[in-house]
């Protein structure tokens, strides 16, 4: 997929304000400062289109984009950071959760995990809970720029068989680097694989 056209559409502090629509979305969540909005950068290839920052906590609500004009790419605040205030944890997490159990529009959910990190309890409660719910998800794991090839290859194993022990099958697994621009083509493959599966079940 090209993406040709991307354009910010509204920001919403619960979910009824989010775009009344049809078109497919996908969102992005993860713990805050794994790497959302610089993923949704890098795949729109729109530099300052999603604010970023390296103090965690930086999007606090629940942000469309149109991508073109055809799907909603969605970059939500993130979970389970300690230095994140308790209030806004607790104001991120309760968006997080009316956002997932409201949109039936929302196709597939990325969970970011940072690829330097071992699996975190907040990230595997998390999926959990998608799982129980029935949301599609899958697994990205991020800023693999900052690992060697040989340390990718450890995290990346640890993770599978750290998720085997509660699932059956491993979800999609993607791997990404906004700055060095890795995994695009994949993540945007998949997206239109589902939009396309989306498409011909409505
Ligand atoms: P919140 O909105 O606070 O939940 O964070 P977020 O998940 O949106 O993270 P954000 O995209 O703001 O990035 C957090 C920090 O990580 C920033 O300093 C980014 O520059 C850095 N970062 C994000 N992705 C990558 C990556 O792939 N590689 C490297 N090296 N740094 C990254
Ligand atoms: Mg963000």
């Amino acid at each position: 997929m090209n993406i040709t056209k991307a354009e910010f559409a509204t920001s919403s502090s619960k979910p009824s304000q989010c775009p009344k629509t049809e078109l497919p979305e996908f969102a992005f969540i993860g713990r805050s400062n794994v790497g959302k909005s610089s993923l949704t950068n890098m795949l729109t290839q729109r530099k300052g289109l999603a604010k970023t920052s390296g103090a965690p906590g930086k999007t606090k609500l629940i942000n469309h984009f149109l991508i073109n004009e055809e799907w909603y790419l969605v970059d939500l605040p993130g979970y389970g950071y300690a230095k994140v205030s308790k209030t806004d944890r607790q104001t991120f997490m309760k968006l997080i959760y009316d956002y997932f159990e409201d949109r039936e529009n929302m196709v597939n959910a990325f969970v970011l995990v940072d690829s330097r990190h071992e699996p975190q309890k907040s990230d595997i409660d998390f999926m959990y809970w998608l799982g129980e719910k029935g949301i599609p998800f899958s697994v990205v794991m991020t800023k693999v720029d900052k690992l060697s090839v040989s340390e990718f290859e450890q995290t990346k194993e640890r993770y599978h068989t750290k998720m085997l022990e509660t699932w059956e099958e491993l979800p999609p697994f993607f791997y990404t680097s906004a700055t060095g621009r890795t995994g695009k083509e994949e993540l945007l493959g998949y997206i239109d694989e589902c939009i396309k599966l989306y498409k011909a079940s409505v």
